[in-house]
């Protein structure tokens, strides 16, 4: 029941990206550029959980799209910039070339802030209420932002080439920021849609941080154990270029057991919603079992 239910939002998420990405009066190649970045390919897990935090709070679908849209472009301008030479420097992403290869790198840097702009014009164009609008757009701003993906992605740089400087609490902040704010700020912004009170939203966000760093935790297990066709982005890579990651700090096995031991925080967080929360379950089961 629960796939049923996933693949028709997937099919709603990609349709509403394609219609936030038509763009006619937008300079052709910019437009290329940014539709290669978010159309071709992605597993969704952001939106998905906007859409499943939202239908347990019996949200209306409507008002989740928005919300949903907003955060994968905010995702996407993230990978594009992710994959530029001066960040991690990747060829492939999604089983496509990235960005800087298929276009430039000129294009790549303005594609990813022309989707940053995207995401906050989608949400203040939702057909929300106005205090929702807002507290949306606070919400995904600081999650995008220098206390969150950002940062994160700042903290990642100036680990990069001296993993063994970096502890597991430092690495679990890394995760926290650059993976884990925009994860939790998609379940948040579920909430915010569905009205949740105040006990709801605490518990969505003990599940949503444990999710986010369980995001991030199999990444890194990917990048040491999957192969680049199944990954669709060149594997093997956070060694080569001895990024502070999960593997790295504490072995496989004990990678393995911090997701076992956040697979258990999460089915916790969700206990009290009962059957209503399936759909989230089961986005928690897909993010620590992929297999890209
Ligand atoms: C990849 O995210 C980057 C991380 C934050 C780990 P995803 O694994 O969600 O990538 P797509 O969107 O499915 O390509
Ligand atoms: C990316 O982390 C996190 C982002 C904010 C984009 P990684 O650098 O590990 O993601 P991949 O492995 O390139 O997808
Ligand atoms: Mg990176
Ligand atoms: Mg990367
Ligand atoms: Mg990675």
């Amino acid at each position: 029941m629960p796939d049923a239910r996933l693949d028709a939002w997937r099919g709603r998420i990609d349709a509403a990206l394609d219609r936030a990405l038509d763009l006619p009066d937008a300079p052709p190649r910019l437009r290329d550029a940014m539709r290669h970045a978010v159309l071709l390919g992605g597993k969704r897990m952001r939106p998905l959980l906007v859409l499943a935090t939202g239908a347990l709070l019996e949200a209306d679908e409507e008002a989740l799209l928005a919300p949903a849209v907003a955060v994968e472009l905010i995702h996407a301008y993230s990978l594009v910039h992710d994959d530029l030479p001066s960040m991690d420097d990747d060829a492939l992403r999604r089983g496509q070339p990235t960005v800087h290869v298929a276009f430039d790198e000129a294009t790549a840097v303005l594609a990813g802030d022309a989707l940053q702009s995207a995401a906050f014009d989608v949400l203040a164009n939702a057909s929300v209420d106005a205090d929702i609008a807002v507290a949306l757009v606070r919400e995904l701003a600081r999650a995008s932002g220098a206390v969150g993906m950002c940062g994160g992605q700042a903290i990642d740089l100036e680990s990069t080439g001296r993993s063994a400087d970096v502890d597991v609490a430092a690495l679990e902040r890394l995760h926290a920021m650059k993976t884990g704010a925009l994860i939790r700020s998609a379940v948040r912004m579920g909430a915010i849609a569905g009205r949740a009170d105040r006990d709801a939203h605490a518990r969505l966000d003990a599940f949503a941080d444990a999710l986010g760093l369980a995001f991030q935790v199999r990444d890194d297990i990917l990048d040491v154990e999957a192969d680049t066709a199944q990954l669709g982005k060149t594997a093997g890579k956070d060694q080569a270029q001895d990024k502070a990651t999960f593997p790295a700090l504490i072995g496989l096995d004990a990678s393995r057991s911090r997701l076992n031991e956040l697979t258990d925080v999460m089915s916790r967080s969700l206990s009290e919603f009962g059957d209503a929360a399936t759909p989230l379950r089961a986005l928690a089961r897909l993010a620590v079992e992929r297999a890209h």
